[in-house]
């Protein structure tokens, strides 16, 4: 059977950085440990005056079609995924072919076009649609370009503007893929909730705490059925999970939960047994609260144990240095964990060629997905062209002022104007309106 995968990714980040424990923790009056420590935050990435979800979405498709020698021709789809869309109709992704069509002689008209909403969850979900229409042989041996692209802005004075983000991530999805090989077997947790949402508004109305709460049950839930169809999760059966990241403060709560379950009745359960007791099973106390008290007592332990933050700190935490920078990517999110914890593995030296990763993908509303990939043959090829982190670092660092007029320029409802705090340079610009409202982009050299 052909391999089906993820062949190529090139991120974008937004170009302006917000430093939360230095410029934004004071103006709130917090302590900044609540953002390195806590939410496990050291920045935001925004979008300067000329970025949208347009441009750093065409910015990471051209990179990457650019990097691969890729042609018009070679793109049989190009899925948009994304919960900052601004318009009901036309979709993102007719933007970004737009864009490209400027910059490329050929043209896209014979790629299926489309936008994916399920709040973060979407460009998983896009993926999959790539995967089925790949493995259904309508693909004509084109490949899918996948664009996850957000900016997530809370509205100022929201709890989770200490959790923003923008960014774009673009991915190649072919057969014979030079990355990460997926797999078919999928497990899902899906719910109708009101945790996160937009009704028709630009900012989220949320319900943070219980959003935590779905997230952690939703991934439970997904994970029970992953393993219904793909046998229990073993604990040394996958070298890293990434995980949709919030804020990495959130991933560290779902961690501990996970490997809770992935323990249970293992050999690793009895060995921490002598040190923190066996896991409280239900039928050993009289009623739920005794039992759940229990389980809370039981966690609090596991996440002290040597054994829980040695593997912590090797299959989790590495999945999360990206996202520790940017903050919340919303669609992009789970992607950059996963080229989080592969640049980490190329940095060691680590061969992950076979490896596995165990993927856990997360939308408000709300609905978690697992599913395995299988590190693949060239993955550090790819892997080394990636230069994230040269972005991160050449990010212009915003005052808390600035902040202000930047969230202003990117609020639907102001249209206020804005002298960049960047340069662009050889890459799409947003350029302005048009007669029917449309936006509009241009490249600049
Ligand atoms: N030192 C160390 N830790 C500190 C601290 C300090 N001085 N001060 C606070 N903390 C810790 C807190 O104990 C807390 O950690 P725990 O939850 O482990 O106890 C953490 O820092 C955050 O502090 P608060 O809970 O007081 O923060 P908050 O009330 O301002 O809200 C939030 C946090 C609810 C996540 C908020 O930022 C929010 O609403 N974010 C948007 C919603 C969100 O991201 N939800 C995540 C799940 S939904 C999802 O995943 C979809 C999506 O992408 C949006």
């Amino acid at each position: 059977m052909t391999a089906v995968g993820i062949d190529a990714v090139e991120i974008w980040t937004g170009k302006l950085k917000l430093d939360l424990p230095e410029t934004f923790a004071p103006q709130k009056g917090d302590d900044p440990a609540k953002y390195t420590k806590g939410l496990g935050l050291r920045a935001s990435s925004f979008p300067d005056a000329y970025e949208d979800i347009v441009t750093m979405a065409a910015n990471a498709a051209y990179k990457l079609m650019d990097r691969k020698d890729l042609e018009p021709d070679d793109i049989g789809r190009i899925d948009v995924a994304t919960e900052s869309a601004f318009d009901n109709s036309k979709p993102v992704s007719t933007y970004v072919a737009g864009c490209l069509e400027e910059v490329y002689e050929d043209d896209f008209h014979h790629a299926n076009k489309g936008e994916r909403k399920f709040a973060c969850i979407a460009g998983t979900q896009s993926i999959d649609d790539a995967y089925n229409w790949i493995k259904a042989g309508r693909n004509r041996g084109r490949g899918a370009l996948v664009i996850a692209t957000d900016t997530a802005l809370y509205a100022r004075g929201d709890a989770g503007e200490a959790t923003q983000g923008a960014g774009a991530v673009a991915m190649y999805v072919t057969e014979n893929p030079s990355l990460v090989e997926l797999s078919h077997a999928q497990g899902y947790g899906s719910a109708d909730e009101t945790d996160f949402l937009k009704p028709n508004q630009q900012f989220p109305s949320v319900d943070g705490k219980r959003s935590v709460q779905v997230y952690l049950a939703r991934m439970r839930e997904a994970l029970e059925d992953y393993e219904s169809v793909a046998g229990d999760v073993e604990l040394d059966g996958f070298e890293y999970a990434p995980f949709h990241t919030p804020f990495p403060g959130m991933v560290r709560k779902a961690a501990l939960l996970a490997y809770r379950h992935v323990i249970r009745d293992t050999e690793h359960e009895d060995a921490l047994a002598g040190e923190i007791g066996r896991q409280p099973r239900p039928g050993e106390f009289d009623d739920e609260e005794a039992y759940q008290e229990a389980i809370r007592e039981y966690m609090d332990a596991l996440g002290d144990t040597e054994q829980y933050q040695d593997w912590y700190a090797q299959v989790i935490d590495p999945t999360l240095s990206i996202s520790r920078e940017v903050g919340n990517w919303y669609t992009g999110s789970v992607h950059i964990a996963r080229m989080s914890a592969l640049l980490e593995a190329a940095e060691e030296g680590t061969d992950m060629t076979g490896e596995t990763l165990l993927v856990g993908s997360y939308g408000s509303g709300a609905q978690a997905e697992i599913h395995a990939e299988t590190v693949v043959d060239g993955w550090k090829d790819e892997i080394q062209a990636c230069d994230i982190y040269d972005q991160i670092e050449d990010r212009y660092d915003i005052s808390f002022s600035e902040y202000e007029q930047v969230h202003d320029r990117h609020n639907h409802e102001k249209r206020v104007e804005l002298e960049p705090f960047t340069q662009p340079e050889g890459e799409f610009v947003f350029d302005g309106w048009g007669p029917m409202n449309e936006r509009k982009y241009t490249y600049v050299e």
